[in-house]
């Protein structure tokens, strides 16, 4: 108990709103299961954020439990880390409510994702869309979180979360502690395979953009064949010129555990045919095991069940902790 109370705090989480793509893992899963061991780590699954966007009830129920399920399949032990549901501890709505109160309107106008997403959801600019990173700032906040695991899209709100704990803790003396991002040196922004400008996304109407964690091997294969690349056939870095490339790169270092770097000096000379062939081996490799143990976790419904209660009550003690300490300060009475 006192090793685990030495060691620093992560959290990090992941929306249920659609099946997981190679993105997720590499952006984020790969990374949360090499720090679980010197860190002690919250991963959420955060459905609250997922509603954000009009989610299909019986959907969200299921894609909830799979995405707890990919965390464990892909070597999250919740012995050693907190898997669970953010609804299951409502603490994170009721700090959400506080810090609202401390959070600017023309702050939240700033963040791109809100800006991306009213604009794919015109017919439901709901007021959770422009709250949401003050939502993500209390689940961050709540743990008093050293280190934020994410993909490179989620560093703003990593900084607005930071903006908004200083504030608090000017005003009322330290509280907060002071979150870091943390993003992997390889796989930080996977870029879909049909559009290679944009960020591959599990929300993109095409599939052929993306590579779902769950996606079979001839799948993985044809969806990186046709993986949209350009006609000058060399291989080299250049995410401005050659995007197609430097993103079949990127997902090759970020499977291998290599630099983008060093994947373009193995692939010198090579032609198209060959790296996409190899980049296939890899991402297959990479997930097959997982897909493995995916399908016996996902079989036994109950047991991911238990799990996700135990651990929704070990993240609400601490979350109470950092809770009462806020209520004081702001000079709420106690119960
Ligand atoms: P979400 O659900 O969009 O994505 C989950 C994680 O996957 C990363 N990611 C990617 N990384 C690389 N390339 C990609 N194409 C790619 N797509 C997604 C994201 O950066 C993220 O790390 N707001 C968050 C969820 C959240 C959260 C939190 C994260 C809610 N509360 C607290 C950290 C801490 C989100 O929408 O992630």
């Amino acid at each position: 108990m006192e090793s685990l109370e030495k060691k620093k705090t992560i959290f990090s989480g992941i929306q249920p709103s659609g099946i997981l793509t190679l993105g997720n893992y590499l952006g984020a899963i790969k990374n949360w299961v090499k720090l679980q061991d010197e860190y002690h780590c919250y991963y959420c699954v955060v459905d609250m954020h997922a509603i954000t966007v009009r989610q299909d009830p019986a959907e969200l129920r299921k894609r909830t439990l799979d995405v707890a399920a990919i965390y464990m399949a892909s070597g999250i032990d919740p012995k050693k880390s907190v898997i669970y549901v953010q609804s299951h501890v409502p603490q994170h709505a009721e700090l959400c409510w506080i810090l609202n109160c401390y959070t600017y309107l023309g702050e939240l106008s700033r963040m791109t994702q809100y800006k991306d997403k009213a604009a794919k959801h015109q017919d439901n600019l709901n007021s959770g869309l422009f709250t949401y990173p003050v939502l993500m700032a209390a689940d961050i906040l709540l743990y008093q979180t050293d280190l934020v695991p994410v993909g490179s899209d989620q560093k703003q709100h990593v900084e607005i979360t930071r903006d908004i704990a200083i504030r608090f803790n000017r005003l009322y003396g330290g509280v907060f502690t002071i979150p870091e991002p943390y993003i992997g040196q390889s796989g930080a922004r996977i870029m879909s395979l049909q559009e290679p400008e944009s960020k591959m996304s599990k929300s993109d109407p095409n599939p052929n953009g993306y590579i779902s964690i769950i996606d079979d091997p001839d799948t993985i294969c044809r969806k990186i064949k046709r993986a949209v690349t350009d006609s000058d056939g060399e291989i080299r870095l250049d995410a401005e010129k050659k995007p197609g490339i430097t993103n079949l790169l990127g997902i090759y270092a970020a499977c291998c555990e290599i630099s983008p770097k060093q994947a373009e000096e193995e692939f010198i000379g090579k032609n198209y045919g060959l790296l996409k062939e190899k980049v296939s081996e890899a991402v297959i490799g990479r997930l097959a095991p997982l897909q493995e143990k995916f399908k016996q976790i996902r079989s036994e419904k109950g047991y991911l069940e238990d799990i996700l209660h135990e651990n929704a009550q070990t993240a609400q003690q601490a979350a109470i902790r950092t809770l009462r300490k806020v209520h004081k300060k702001i000079g709420f009475v106690a119960k």
